[in-house]
């Protein structure tokens, strides 16, 4: 098929498209990138919480452990980015100095990452043992992360 649209339509159009969506990735305000990374907080509280309540509590069904896990592992890869916009001001409770070092603080959220694959290999085993290992070991780098990271509630 040969040029059907003119290119003067299809520049028009581009250009369209152009005005209306933000050419190098979102702009955030503040308010939204805490918001944004207190979102991926919770999900990740919400996957871990849930499995616990799998594997302690004989909650749910134990074939889900797989979706939760792959769940976790796939926001504990997105703490990074999250948290990549320097935002002291407003609803958060993130410390100053992670954007002091934001290597190290890039490396406890590669910990957490690591922890959360751990989990889903864990489960692909099907081992109990393991499985409860992994999520003990899930939990120790959360709190890795908050002990350093994240102020005490007020
Ligand atoms: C690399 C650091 C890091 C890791 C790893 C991490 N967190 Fe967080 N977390 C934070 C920081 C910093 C905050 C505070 C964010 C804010 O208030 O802006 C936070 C906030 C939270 C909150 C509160 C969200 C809200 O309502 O404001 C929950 C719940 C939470 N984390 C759960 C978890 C769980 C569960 C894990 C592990 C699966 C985890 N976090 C791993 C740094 C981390």
């Amino acid at each position: 098929m040969k040029n059907v649209v003119p290119t003067r339509i299809v520049a028009f159009i581009t250009s369209l498209m152009l005005m209306s969506l933000p050419v190098v990735g979102f702009s955030q305000s503040d308010a939204a990138a805490i918001k944004y990374r207190r979102a991926v907080m919770k999900g990740q509280a919400g996957h871990l919480g849930a499995m616990f309540g799998i594997v302690k509590g004989g909650a749910g069904r134990a074939s889900d452990l797989s979706a939760h896990a792959r769940a976790l592992h796939e926001l504990t890869g997105m703490i990074e980015s999250a948290f990549k916009q320097d935002t002291m001001g407003g609803k958060t409770r993130a410390k100053s100095k992670i954007w002091d070092d934001y290597e190290a603080f890039k490396a406890k959220a590669a910990a957490a990452d690591k922890a959360s694959g751990g989990i889903v290999q864990a489960v692909q085993s099907g081992d109990q043992d393991a499985i409860g290992k992994a999520l003990g070991a899930m939990g120790k780098a959360c709190k890795a992360c908050h002990k350093k990271y994240r102020k005490k509630k007020q």
